[in-house]
């Protein structure tokens, strides 16, 4: 059972123009993985890059290319990010409308397989695909833009997961609206991967805000 926990820094709050540059002072700033979240404007009311964009900074880093995808239909792109140099590929529930299969195509590649759940999607949609995932993304905000507030409804939800997860080597990850003010919340209530966009970027020193975020990691909380 994982109790670590991981920062995964989400580069659409990252300066487009120097996105490698981005990259790599992420990486030296203690990054564990990098977030890259894929917008269609269509599953998502925004548009951000694709396959190209991916590649393109593999390699600038060594660390796991945790990539979010909120895109329908999703298993045509799923090789194309797969070969781009993802590590971790998650799709939206509500998007597949046959996750099973979906999730069997990424582990076929090789790929450790994640599913994202919207606010409003309730956590026992991915029951019967336990089995089959290593990562379960529970989206803390309205997917589309970063910047939003933090959506404490979604509390409860980690909690199932986290009793539904039952020592299964899933990740438990939160994106959207996580800070140092809102990260204790998460952690408590199981998450294990923080995804944070504006909290890292839009600070001044990258490790100081990364630092921030794991005030409560597992092995810092007073019990
Ligand atoms: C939202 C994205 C998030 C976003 C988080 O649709 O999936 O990864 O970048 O941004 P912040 O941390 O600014 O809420
Ligand atoms: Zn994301």
């Amino acid at each position: 059972m994982p109790n670590d926990l991981l920062i995964a820094p989400s580069i659409l709050a990252a300066d487009f123009a120097r996105l490698g540059d981005e990259v790599e002072a992420v990486d030296r700033a203690g990054a564990d993985w990098v977030h890259l979240d894929v917008m269609d404007g269509h599953f998502v009311p925004n548009i951000t890059f694709g396959p190209q964009v991916v590649r393109a900074i593999r390699g600038r880093t060594a660390k796991p290319f945790d990539c979010h995808l909120m895109i329908e239909p999703v298993d045509p792109f799923i090789v194309p990010f797969a070969e781009a140099g993802s590590d971790l590929i998650t799709v939206h529930a509500e998007a597949c409308p046959h996750l099973d299969r979906s999730l069997q195509l990424i582990r076929s590649l090789g790929k450790r397989a994640g599913v994202s759940l919207n606010p409003a999607t309730p956590e026992t949609v991915i029951e019967y695909v336990l089995d089959q995932i290593d990562l379960i993304l529970v989206m803390t905000v309205n997917p589309g833009f970063g910047g939003q507030a933090f959506l404490p409804s979604q509390l409860e939800k980690l909690r199932r997961l986290k009793a539904m997860i039952a020592g299964r080597p899933i990740r438990l990850e939160v994106d959207g609206g996580i800070t140092p003010e809102t990260e204790g919340a998460v952690v408590s209530a199981g998450a294990d991967v923080l995804v944070a966009g504006s909290a890292i970027f839009g600070a001044a020193d990258y490790a100081e805000a990364i630092r921030a975020l794991r005030r409560h990691a597992p092995d810092a909380i007073d019990v």
